[in-house]
Formats: structure tokens, sequence, C-alpha cells
């Protein structure tokens, strides 16, 4: 089958279950009202400088969702990477909530604060990020908008490291894979190449 995106095609559907394993972000932001919200149209963007890239759709009301507020507001964001054990309040954070509702709150997710200048990070993630906003691209004909975050400091839980001098560490992930998710399998080793 050969699909023409001309056609009235749920692009979203398809992509979204062709594109896969995808990352999850799991972003707070906000001062008073502490926000958060997972995105997996999300990926590392270039090294140096740091930078990733995220896709921020609009709320049912047409407004922007919080999140893209928030980071407009502040410029700042902690992107935390969930771990397999976080599954359940991750995906429940995605609910659409008003303003000056916090999902933190509502599904009792705890934070940790721990940079003055940067909002918490969720407790227990293996992994945070704490990023600056870089810019705001504009897509022409998408209620999407994407944002590049610089990161400027970075949480790795000490339990993640297999050898600290190194800073090799691991830790377990969960994957978006369509609407569904996923955990990793085997790891293998690459191949080298002759
Ligand atoms: C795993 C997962 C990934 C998601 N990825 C995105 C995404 O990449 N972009 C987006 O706009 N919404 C995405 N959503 C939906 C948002 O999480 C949802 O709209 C949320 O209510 C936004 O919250 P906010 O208004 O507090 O920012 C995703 C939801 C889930 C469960």
């Amino acid at each position: 089958m050969l699909l023409n995106f001309n056609d009235q095609l749920d692009n979203y559907k398809l992509m979204r279950q062709a594109i896969i394993p995808r990352p999850i972000a799991w972003i707070v932001t906000g001062d008073r009202e502490t926000n958060i919200a997972p995105f997996s149209y999300f990926m590392a963007l270039t090294s140096t400088p740091p930078t990733m890239i995220v896709s921020i759709g609009e709320k049912s009301t047409g407004e922007p969702k919080d999140t893209l507020a928030n980071i407009r507001k502040s410029k700042k964001c902690t992107i935390c990477m969930p771990s397999e054990s976080q599954l359940q309040k991750m995906h429940f954070s995605s609910k659409e909530l008003n303003h000056d509702e916090s999902e933190a709150e509502l599904f009792d997710i705890p934070l940790d604060k721990k940079l003055e200048d940067f909002p918490a990070m969720v407790e227990g993630a293996p992994v945070a990020f704490f990023c600056e906003l870089f810019d705001e691209l504009e897509i022409k004909g998408s209620a999407h908008k994407p944002i590049i975050v610089e990161i400027k400091q970075m949480f790795i839980n000490d339990a993640c490291f297999t050898n600290r001098q190194k800073l090799h560490f691991e830790y377990a992930p969960i994957a978006r894979i369509g609407g569904d998710y996923s955990f990793l399998g085997e790891k293998i080793a690459a191949p080298k190449i002759p």
C-alpha cells in the first residue's frame, strides 16, 4: 500500500504507529501551580549546544497547552525521563486540566526541587534535564509549536551508574508505541562495521 499524504488521511494515527518507539519527555513547568505533562513528539537535536525539540499542540479549547504557556512565560522547564514504575502517574498527568490546576496535586505526583532557578523534577525520575527555551519554531499550517530547549544542567540518579568515573549509566525507560507503551527488551551490542 502506498499512501499519498495529500489525501484526507489521519496523519497523526499513521505517524504515531510507524515512528516508534518514541521517548517520553515528562515536562514540569510553572512557578506557583506546578504543571506536569508527557510529550512524545520529542527528540535530542544537537549535542553542542545541548538541545532537544518538543512539539506541543493546542488544548481542546484552541488555547496553548499549559506547558507551552508556562515555557513562553518563564523560558524554563524541567524535562524528566520517566522510569517503568512511573508509567501510571505519567499517563494520568496527560489529563487536560485548567491552567490553575496542578497534575502534581491531583494525581499525587511527588516533586523534588533540586535547583532554585528551575522547576522541580518529578521525584524518583532516573534522569532530568533542567532547560531554557532556545527557540520556538513556526510550522506553516500546523497548530503544533515545536520548541527547542537548551539543557543547562542534568540530574542522574546515583543508582543508575554502571561506571561513575566514565559517566556510564542505565535506566529502565518507557517508550510510546502508537497510543500505548512498551518497555525496552534485550540490549544488543552494536556490530563491528568491517
Ligand atoms: C505519552 C504521551 C505523549 C504525549 N505526547 C504529546 C506531544 O508530543 N505533543 C502534545 O501536544 N501532546 C502530547 N500528549 C498530550 C499531552 O500530554 C496533554 O495534552 C496534556 O494535557 C498537556 O498538558 P498541559 O496543558 O498541562 O501542558 C501526550 C500524551 C501522552 C500520554
